[in-house]
């Protein structure tokens, strides 16, 4: 048996994939664009280990997705491969369409083409595993329920309007060709290979440059944060026993603002890497908001525990400190994947 992973060279997909051999012995083909969020060094701990292989390809090239399930017949297809970042969709839309959209439509012809040729219980076992955001539902208010797998999709930004698009793609494949799909909605995750420029990772690696640690807004903004290994754990869960068509989300019950979030980061580096200026709090700077930022996400956990037993096994002290600590043991890591491209990135993005 095999599985085949989409965007396993980023952040999420790359965690996943070295959990799952960790895990199991079922191989791992890994298709990734190696776009700016792509990063091959997150796998090169798998070199040489025969149960993993890397091919560097665009999820919108049908042919070669359909090559790949012809010969590495894949007994489920795991998908993360997605333009990611909020901010970036804002100044750049396109190639969120593409990607998120064109991109899960590709994959999924490209699936229902390969599984319709399956024979009985291998065309029964098969599984379209979608890795969605809990981001589809909209903003919450301080007092509303957090989300339910029934909470109606009001997405607000162009990342999250892709990613709506692309879950209701992937409902559509399963009503009408009957596709085995399966989609889990997850809330933000954080831990070690996130790329700096999501807000823990950036928080990070800018205090230790002692640069100044952008807040947008009034810093109040709600997000629900899970660790990353326990996001891979849940998938693993829905994945091997997930009623197909059915949508799974996936939180940690850990509501934060993001002022609360940056200074855990600063206390956790005043204590593992004293700055004689002083507490990194020093360097908390509040910026021009995030247009249409979502004020509050949370996500109601309950049906992936009732049905499939899955809670996060990290807290987030234990998981915040995890992070921390992987980054400052990881300086060369950070410095490889802070390119022109990123610099270019970081200075228009916060050049105001
Ligand atoms: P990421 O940006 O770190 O990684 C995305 C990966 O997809 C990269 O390796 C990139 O090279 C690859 N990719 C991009 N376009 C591609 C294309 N056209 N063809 C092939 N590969 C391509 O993203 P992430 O944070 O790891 O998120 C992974 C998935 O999880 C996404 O679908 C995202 O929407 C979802 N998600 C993320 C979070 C979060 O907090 N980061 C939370 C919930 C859901
Ligand atoms: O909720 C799940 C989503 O979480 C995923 O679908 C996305 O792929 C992922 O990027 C993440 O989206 P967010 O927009 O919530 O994450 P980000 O790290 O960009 O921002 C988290 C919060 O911090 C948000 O309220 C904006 C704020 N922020 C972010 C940055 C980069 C700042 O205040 N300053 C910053 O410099």
């Amino acid at each position: 048996m095999t599985i085949l992973v989409t965007g396993g060279a980023g952040f999420i997909g790359s965690n996943f994939v070295l959990d799952w051999l960790k895990a199991s012995d079922e191989p791992v083909v890994t298709l990734d664009a190696l776009t700016y969020a792509g990063n091959l060094e997150n796998l090169s701990s798998l070199d040489g280990d025969a149960r993993h292989s890397f091919v560097k390809g665009d999820i919108c090239d049908g042919a070669l997705v359909a090559k790949l399930l012809a010969e590495h017949r894949p007994r489920a297809l795991v998908h993360f491969a997605a333009e990611s970042h909020v901010d970036r969709s804002i100044s750049g839309p396109g190639a969120f369409m593409r990607t998120n959209i064109e991109g899960t439509y590709t994959l999924l012809e490209a699936a229902r083409a390969y599984w319709s040729e399956l024979d009985g219980a291998a065309k029964a076992a098969f599984r379209f595993h979608h890795v969605s955001t809990d981001e589809v539902y909209g903003s919450l208010g301080a007092d509303d329920t957090p989300f339910a797998e029934t909470k109606t999709y009001e997405p607000n930004s162009p990342y999250s309007a892709s990613k709506a698009a692309s879950d209701h793609l992937v409902r559509a494949w399963h009503h009408t060709y009957g596709l085995p799909v399966l989609t889990t909605n997850c809330s933000n995750n954080y831990g070690p290979l996130h790329f700096p420029e999501k807000l823990i990772p950036l928080m990070i690696v800018n205090a230790l440059a002692g640069k100044p640690l952008p807040i947008y807004g009034d810093g109040q903004n709600v997000r629900d944060w899970l660790y990353v290994t326990d996001h891979a754990s849940a998938i693993r869960a829905v994945l091997a026993g997930g009623q197909v068509g059915e949508v799974y989300n996936i939180g940690g019950w850990n509501e934060m603002t993001n002022l609360d979030i940056v200074h855990t980061v600063c206390s956790l580096l005043d204590e593992l890497r004293p700055d004689a200026a002083g507490s990194y709090k020093r360097l908390i700077t509040y910026v021009k908001d995030r247009p249409g930022h979502d004020r509050r996400y949370a996500i109601d956990a309950r049906k992936i525990e009732r049905e499939l037993g899955w809670r996060p096994a990290e807290t987030f002290a234990t998981g915040i400190r995890k992070t921390v600590q992987w980054y400052l043991a990881n300086p060369d890591w950070v410095s490889r994947v802070q390119s022109g491209a990123y610099r270019d990135w970081v200075a228009q993005q916060y050049s105001a």
